[in-house]
C-alpha cells in the first residue's frame, strides 16, 4: 500500500527563507577532498538556488601551491561529479569568479597575515562587508595553531562587534574522547565564543532527519503514544555498502564507534527521544537534546560485554564485487582491532524512556546503503486476531527512512479479503520523490546557509559534544581493557556478525531486515 498523496508543488513561502548577509568563506583544507565533493558544490547549488548572498567569496587554503584558476578548475571538476544540480556554464562563470586560492601552512604564522590581506583586498575590490566565515575542513591537530593564527592576525571578531561577524565551523572529529574533546572545546573557545562557532554534524543538515521533529510535533497522534506504555523498542540503523575506501588511515584511529555512533546515531536518538521543546530557539531545542544525552544509561564494565558488539568485515560480496576483509585493505594494519561493525543496545533513563531499548547498529560493507529510524509498538493482547500464540500478529513499526529512499512507513495489520477470517501486514508509505518531486538539498547547503544566518540550531553545542564522548569514553574504555587481538568478523555484503544477532534475540526480538 503506498501513499495516494498527489504530488505537490510547494513555493517556498519568502519569509522561510533567511536572509543572509555577503559573507567571505575561508576553507581551510581548500584543497582537500571534503571541499571538493561537498563544500564547493553545496555552495554552488546555494547560488543556483538563489539562495547566496549576492555578495560572496570564497578563499580555499591549502598546503598545496595552485593559482586562483587551478582553483577554480578543482573545483569546476568537484562539481562536475558530485552536485547535486549539472553544472550550467552560465552560472558557473558567474560563480568561479568569486572563487580564490592562497596556498599555505596552518602552522605557520605568516599564513594568517597573507589571509588577512588577501581577504581584505577580494572584500575591498568585491564591495564585501567583511563578515567572515572559518571553514576548518582539517585534522584536529590543527584546530590550535588555526585559531591561534586567526587571533593574531585579527581575523577572530570578538561577538559583541556583532558585524561584521566573524564565525569558525569545526568538521568532525571534535576529537578522539573525551579528553581531547574537551581539548578541542577549549582550544577554539579560547578565540571565538560558543555563539561563533558552530560544531558540524552532517546528518543534522538531512531533510528526513529535520523532519524527525516534524513528524513528532506537527501531528497530533504520535505524542501521547510515544513512550513507555506504547512503545516497545526503537531501531536505529545506519548501514553503508562501502568498505573503508580510501580513508584507512583515518578510520584505522576512529573505528565505527567514534566515526557513526558517537555523533550521527546519538543525534538521531536525541531527535526521537527529546521532550519537546517550547519553541525552535536554537539553545531551547539543544537543551532538550542534552537532556536525552544526560539521561543516557552509561554502559560500563561487564555491561559492556552485554550491550555492545564490535566486529570486523571479512572477504565478501558487496552488490556483486568481491571485497577484500578489513584487515586486508589498502592502509590497514594486518593485527586492526578497529572496529567496523558496532550495535550497541542503550536506555534513556528517563519517566517516558522507562525500560525501553533503544538498539543502534552501524556498518561497513554491509548488503546496501540504508539508513532508518524505526519505531516498534507494543503487541497487541494475545486475544481476538492474536488469540494463536502460534502465529502471533507483527507489531505495528514506524519507520522513517533517512536514505536513500527517503519515506516514512506505517505497518499495520489488516483483513485479507475474501471468506476466510485471515489477516496480514501492511505498510502505508509515503515517500519523498513521490509527494514533493524535487530531490532534497544536500545536508551541507543547509548547513552553510545556516552559518551565513547564524542558525546554530543543526549544529552541536560543546555540552553535547562532551555528553556524547562521555558516554562513548566509557565503551572505548572497557573495549581496551579487553585486549582483543581478534574481534568478531562477518563477511562483507552480510548484516553484520552472529553476535548482534544474539545480542537482540536475546531480548525476543530481531533485527528489522532493510
Ligand atoms: C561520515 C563518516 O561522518 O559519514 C563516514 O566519517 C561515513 O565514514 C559518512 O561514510 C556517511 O555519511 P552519509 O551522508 O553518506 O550517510
Amino acid at each position: 500500500m503506498s501513499s495516494r498523496a498527489e504530488r505537490v508543488e510547494i513555493k517556498a513561502a519568502p519569509e522561510s527563507v533567511t536572509p543572509v548577509e555577503g559573507c567571505t568563506v575561508v576553507i581551510f583544507g581548500g584543497s582537500g577532498d571534503l571541499a571538493r565533493r561537498r563544500l564547493i558544490p553545496a555552495l554552488y547549488n546555494l547560488l543556483l538556488d538563489g539562495l547566496l548572498p549576492a555578495k560572496y567569496a570564497v578563499i580555499g587554503l591549502g598546503r598545496k601551491p595552485m593559482s586562483d584558476e587551478e582553483f577554480r578548475d578543482v573545483a569546476r571538476d568537484g562539481v562536475i561529479r558530485h552536485s547535486r544540480q549539472a553544472l550550467v556554464q552560465d552560472t558557473w562563470r558567474e560563480f568561479e569568479r568569486h572563487l580564490f586560492y592562497l596556498p599555505g601552512e596552518n602552522s605557520d604564522p605568516e599564513t594568517y597575515a597573507a589571509l588577512r590581506a588577501r581577504a581584505e583586498q577580494i572584500e575591498r575590490t568585491m564591495q564585501l562587508p567583511g563578515n567572515r566565515i572559518f571553514y576548518l575542513s582539517i585534522p584536529p591537530s590543527s584546530f590550535a595553531p588555526v585559531c591561534e593564527g586567526l587571533a593574531q592576525a585579527g581575523l577572530a571578531t570578538p561577538p559583541a562587534a556583532k558585524t561584521p561577524y566573524s564565525r569558525i565551523i569545526v568538521e568532525k572529529p571534535v576529537g578522539r574522547d573525551l579528553t581531547s574533546a574537551r581539548e578541542i572545546n577549549a582550544v577554539t573557545g579560547k578565540v571565538f565564543d560558543e555563539s561563533q562557532i558552530f560544531r558540524i554534524d552532517h546528518y543534522l543538515g538531512k531533510e528526513t532527519v529535520q523532519n524527525l521533529m516534524v513528524v513528532r510535533f506537527a501531528n497530533s497522534i504520535f505524542e501521547p503514544i510515544w513512550n513507555h506504555k506504547y512503545i516497545d523498542h526503537v531501531q536505529i540503523t545506519v548501514s553503508e555498502a562501502e568498505g573503508v575506501g580510501t580513508r584507512a588511515a583515518y578510520y584505522e584511529e576512529a573505528g565505527a564507534l567514534r566515526d557513526m555512533v558517537q555523533n550521527h546515531l546519538l543525534q538521531l536518538l536525541c531527535l526521537v527521544a527529546m521532550e519537546p521543546p517550547y519553541s525552535l530557539d536554537p539553545d531551547v531545542v539543544r537543551n532538550a537534546k542534552m537532556e536525552v544525552l544526560r539521561c543516557l544509561r552509561p554502559i560500563t564494565g561487564k555491561d559492556v560485554e552485554r550491550f555492545t558488539v564490535r566486529a570486523q568485515y571479512a572477504e565478501g560480496t558487496v552488490h556483486d564485487a568481491q571485497v577484500p576483509g578489513y584487515r586486508r585493505e589498502k592502509g590497514v594494519n594486518p593485527n586492526s582491532t578497529t572496529e567496523t561493525y558496532v550495535a550497541v543496545k542503550s536506555f534513556v533513563e528517563n519517566w517516558r524512556w522507562s525500560g525501553v531499548p533503544f538498539y543502534l547498529r552501524t556498518g561497513k560493507a554491509l548488503p546496501k546503503r540504508a539508513s532508518e529510524v524505526a519505531v516498534q509498538f507494543k503487541d497487541i493482547p494475545q486475544i481476538l486476531f492474536n488469540a494463536n500464540p502460534a502465529q502471533p500478529q507483527p507489531a505495528n513499526v514506524l519507520a522513517l527512512r533517512i536514505q536513500p529512499d527517503e519515506g516514512l512507513s506505517l505497518r499495520i495489520v489488516s483483513r485479507v479479503p475474501g471468506t476466510r477470517a485471515q489477516t496480514h501486514p501492511v505498510e502505508m508509505d509515503f515517500q519523498y520523490s513521490d509527494v514533493f518531486g524535487r530531490p532534497s538539498p544536500e545536508a551541507y547547503e543547509r548547513l552553510l546557509l545556516d552559518v551565513m544566518a547564524g542558525d546554530a540550531s543543526r549544529f552541536m553545542r560543546r555540552d553535547a559534544v562532551e555528553a556524547s564522548w562521555a558516554w562513548v569514553t566509557n565503551i572505548l574504555e572497557a573495549w581496551e581493557q579487553q585486549k582483543q587481538r581478534w574481534l568478531p568478523e562477518y563477511p562483507a555484503g552480510t548484516w553484520g556478525p552472529v553476535e548482534a544477532e544474539r545480542m537482540i534475540q536475546n531480548d525476543g526480538r530481531s533485527w528489522r531486515l532493510l
